[in-house]
């Protein structure tokens, strides 16, 4: 299949683009090394350092002899995100470039205007390049847990059939998140939801929980295809955040009163 992967260079983007192009597909990424800079600007940038997307495709090809195509650019251009689908027309995408941070979505207004235009624009580009292009087109979007944030009864996979008043309907399950930048994701999958009601789009919306590690069967390969390892408040996420703590002999910052259960997934189970 040709599969378009969108955030190409992040943490789940590159080890993505390996993972399907190990199995055959014709992969193509997009990024406009956003992550990149504001975690240098704002943080102490990666563990360690990460080759750029370009040159990191070129080292899997090296190494493997299957070609990545990558394209720089801000999926918020649909100009720009258009010109793509129409060279690539694409039988699946895959959905990363956003904001992911909540911490960064609630810092500033400038922050939280930046999370809104970003994700919310960009999910609206795809639908719509999608929808001009290859109407067919798989789009699969990574949301998250924390779109439901922590209802007091059982969080159901999607769907919640509801009574009321003696009548019975099918609504998505209700949200209600603790950041904006979880709230984006809520808004996503309005957007996402909308317009596969309304032109029957193909829709994948996955709502999984923190990711961690950062090993998988491609980038044990070779260190430099590693995926960017964040583990600051603004950016890494708890698991890894913990895991150098642990390493490093720092002790394990608590959040809130420390009493959270969530579910975690290792990356390769998230790929
Ligand atoms: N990592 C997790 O634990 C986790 C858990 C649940 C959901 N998610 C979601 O998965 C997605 C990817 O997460 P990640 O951890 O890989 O984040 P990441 O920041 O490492 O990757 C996102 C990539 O998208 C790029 N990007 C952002 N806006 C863009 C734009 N307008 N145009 C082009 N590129 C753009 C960034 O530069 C970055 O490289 C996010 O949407 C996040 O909300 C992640």
């Amino acid at each position: 299949m040709r599969v378009l992967v969108l955030g190409a260079d992040g943490y789940l983007g590159w080890a993505t683009c390996m993972y399907f192009s190990r199995l055959g597909h014709e992969v193509t990424g997009v990024d406009n090394y956003w992550r990149r800079r504001v975690s240098r600007e704002i943080g102490p940038g990666p563990l360690i350092p990460t080759p750029r997307l370009s040159e990191r495709a070129r080292r899997w090809e090296a190494l493997t002899g299957k070609k990545i195509g990558i394209h720089i650019g801000d999926i918020t251009d649909f100009g720009f995100l258009l010109s793509i689908f129409r060279q690539h027309m694409p039988d699946a995408v895959v959905h990363y470039a956003e904001q992911p941070s909540a911490v960064f979505s609630m810092m500033s207004r400038e922050r939280a205007a930046f999370t809104v235009r970003n994700n919310l624009i960009g999910t609206l580009n795809i639908i719509w390049a999608v929808r001009e292009t290859v109407p067919s087109c798989h789009i699969i979007k990574l949301g998250t847990m924390g779109e439901y944030g922590t209802p007091n009864i059982d969080i159901e996979e999607g769907w919640l059939d509801v009574e009321h008043n003696g009548r019975r309907d099918r609504f998505l399950f209700p949200r209600q998140a603790g950041s904006l930048y979880h709230t984006t994701k809520i808004q996503d999958t309005d957007l996402l939801w909308f317009y596969v009601r309304t032109w029957g789009l193909r829709v994948t919306d996955l709502m999984q929980g923190p990711v961690y590690g950062i090993m998988t069967d491609e980038a044990g390969i070779d260190i430099r295809l590693l995926p960017n390892f964040n583990y600051d408040e603004i950016f890494g996420t708890v698991l890894n955040r913990f895991v150098v703590q642990a390493v490093s002999g720092f002790p394990l910052t608590i959040y809130g009163s420390g009493g959270q259960v969530r579910g975690y997934l290792n990356i390769m189970d998230s790929i």
